[in-house]
């Protein structure tokens, strides 16, 4: 049996596996619409969410399956003190698999060592988010054709922001790719990730200048300023409009660059990019649901 709690856990190999299955559920959906008859899905989000808990749902719907959960932590015995040990063993009675998202680092792993079925990490605080990842790389993958030689912009709350981490962690392992973290000071990439950049010698560059390195991406990541992890309004305040995409800041982006968003949007993407080619982030959403299939799939380990 097997959890999913960080995007490394899946070799490049399994990853070419799952888009390949994400492909071919888009192909040919009919195939798949009854192979997970029987079968529960527990969404179990302590944190709020639309597309991640939502799409995990449909997901599991059309592969046939079931879905069962609870959308806040107030509604869940979590606020009668209940710890998550307890939550994961007591789900794993009813459910064949758990997505879990929570606003603590690190309590899907504890759910998973508890749980006597699969854990998947719906992202936990300012950690990680696997499965925006395995969104994110089939959005990639199908725009781009190949994760080698990209040059990678990501741009807004590098600190806070989980999808940034778990798709720097995923893009390390291809060859030639390189880096550019867009941030205001307060905001930057978290030292963690940075050593661990070094150490496997793959390149970065820092910036607070979105216009000046736009030309360069051939992928541009905009992330939300994450109000939630901050300890104070001011400093939200002050720094969530840091960066707004605009069409006249894509002037001099080049012609195929895809522009990637986990959503949701605040202010980072004016409304007036959502019918430039370039814009990728709803196909991105609706990647996510096919990537949370195949997911699912493998990890029950369903023919
Ligand atoms: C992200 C998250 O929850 O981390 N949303 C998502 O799952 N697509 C990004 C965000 O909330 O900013």
């Amino acid at each position: 049996m097997r959890s999913l709690i960080d995007i490394l856990e899946l070799s490049t190999k399994e990853l070419d596996r799952l888009l390949a299955t994400a492909d071919d559920i888009i192909e040919n959906p009919e195939k798949y619409a009854h192979k997970c008859a029987g079968k529960k899905l527990a969404t179990l989000f302590f944190e709020p969410s639309t597309r991640t808990r939502l799409s995990f749902e449909a997901a599991m719907y059309e592969l046939g399956g079931m879905c069962l959960g609870f959308s806040e932590a107030q509604s869940s015995s979590a606020a009668k003190g209940e710890s998550i040990a307890d939550t994961a063993k007591t789900v794993s009675c009813y459910a064949d698999i758990i997505a879990m998202r929570h606003p603590k680092e690190g309590a899907p792993l504890v759910a998973s060592m508890n749980a006597s079925v699969p854990v998947i990490n719906a992202g936990d605080g300012g950690h990680n988010h696997p499965t925006q990842t395995l969104a994110d790389l089939l959005t990639i993958h199908r725009e781009k054709g190949h994760f080698d030689n990209l040059t990678v912009g990501l741009c807004g709350d590098l600190k806070f922001g989980r999808t940034v981490h778990s798709l720097i962690s995923a893009l390390s392992r291809y060859k030639n790719i390189n880096f550019v973290f867009i941030s205001p000071s307060e905001l930057k990439i978290p030292d963690y990730v940075k050593e661990s950049l070094r150490k496997s010698g793959i390149p970065f560059t820092e910036t607070t200048d979105l216009e000046a390195v736009i030309s360069t991406l051939d992928i541009l990541y905009m992330t939300r300023v994450q109000r939630e992890r901050f300890f104070n309004e001011e400093d939200y305040l002050r720094l969530k409009d840091s960066y707004i995409l605009t069409p006249e800041k894509l002037e001099t982006a080049k012609a195929d660059l895809s522009i990637l968003h986990p959503l949701p949007r605040v202010n980072e993407i004016s409304v007036a990019i959502d019918n430039d080619p370039r814009a990728c982030y709803f196909k991105q959403v609706l990647y996510g649901k096919y990537m949370r299939m195949a997911l699912i799939l493998m990890l029950l380990e369903v023919e």
